[in-house]
């Protein structure tokens, strides 16, 4: 089969089109012939060798290795131990270590979920990574109450993007959603948030506290990091709730747990790697991503498809910043 993979760690130039054997499905696992798959940020990392420890790919990289955390196609085979209904199906499925770069994948029958034959069955090559970290900040990490008000930080993000529509269809009070540009704003205010706020100006987090009716949000998810991580707190209401899943930005300064206590709030961080040992969670997930696409309550916002020979390109865009929303690569026209 056609694949991208790497022999060895670097930068974009270590990436191969060429053929690669095709994968064999385990015993409760479906080998999946792949119409579309997509890059995520973490593929880069991985690539590069930066993001290569056991617990945060769920087993460390063995090369040659072919990334692609995602994939939709057609179930051609089901091991061993699998239901063998699944074979014709079209589905959507997670590939936590990788291989949706590629003509075939094989998946856990867990982590797949049948989606519609429609034309728009694209779309959903967009969702499990970015999808799944969405979903679960405001179900797992926290239960989100119908009614509560939301800041989602890097709102025009893939996981911003998706983190919004979520809390609007799980039944958000205020949805706030934080962006550098204008054109970002807009964008995030076309996807249902009930504002959009430039985090360039000093003061956001004020304007957040006049948008949540001076009480401030209950729910809070941070990725962005450096001075952000402190300032979250000036618009965090009393017993509100801090989801910390990222640091684009870098770290931030030492923290004292003290500030906890003065209005009782908590601060949780988020993993997804640590939920693939638990499975239902994740399949959870899935169901719900897949069938709040088909409902068009969600919209993935893809960017451009890409054939799978270009993915070199698709990781210059991202690593460039040259993007808003997912890159699909296309495995049928090489
Ligand atoms: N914990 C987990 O399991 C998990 C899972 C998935 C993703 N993540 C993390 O979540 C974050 C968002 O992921 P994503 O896939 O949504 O990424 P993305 O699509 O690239 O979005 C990142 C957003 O962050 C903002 N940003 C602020 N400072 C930035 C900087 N210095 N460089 C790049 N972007 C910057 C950008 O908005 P502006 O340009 O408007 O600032 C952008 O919209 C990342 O930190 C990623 O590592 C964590």
């Amino acid at each position: 089969m056609k694949a991208i993979f790497y022999r060895k760690f670097g930068e974009r130039d270590v990436l191969e089109f060429g053929e690669m054997p095709e994968p064999i499905a385990g015993e409760k696992q479906l080998l999946i012939q792949v119409e579309r798959s997509s890059i995520n940020y973490v593929d880069i990392r991985e690539r590069q060798g930066t993001y290569n420890r056991p617990e945060t790919h769920g087993g460390e990289i063995k090369l040659p290795h072919i990334p692609g955390l995602q994939a939709v196609g057609r179930v051609k085979a089901a091991g061993s131990s699998a239901d063998q209904s699944w074979v014709g199906k079209k589905v959507l499925a997670y590939t936590p270590k990788g291989g949706g770069y590629a003509q075939f994948v094989t998946a856990e029958t867990n982590f797949c979920v049948e989606i519609p034959e429609s034309e728009d069955a694209d779309l959903f090559a967009a969702l499990p990574n970015q999808g799944l970290t969405a979903y679960l900040l405001l179900t797992a990490s926290t239960k989100l109450v119908s009614g509560e008000s939301v800041l989602v930080q890097g709102a025009s993000g893939g996981v911003g993007s998706l983190a919004i529509q979520i809390a609007k269809i799980l039944g958000a009070g205020t949805v706030l959603g934080t962006a550098s540009t204008s054109k970002k704003l807009d964008f995030i205010r076309s996807l249902g948030a009930d504002d959009a706020i430039d985090y360039t100006e000093d003061n956001w987090p004020q304007t957040v506290l006049e948008k949540s009716g001076g009480k401030g949000v209950d729910i809070l998810l941070e990725s962005i990091g450096g001075e952000i991580f402190e300032k979250n707190f000036e618009c965090l209401a009393p017993f509100g709730r801090y989801i910390l899943f990222g640091s684009t930005r870098g770290p931030g300064e030492p923290f004292a747990p003290r500030r906890l206590m003065q209005k009782s709030q908590s601060l949780t961080g988020f993993y997804l790697p640590v939920y693939l040992t638990r499975p239902d969670l994740i399949h959870q997930g899935m169901e719900f991503l897949v069938k709040a696409t088909a409902d068009k309550k969600l919209k993935p916002s893809i960017a451009q498809v890409l054939p799978l020979s270009q993915t070199a390109e698709g990781h210059r865009l991202l690593e460039d910043r040259e993007v808003q929303g997912t890159i699909l690569l296309d495995t049928t026209a090489l």
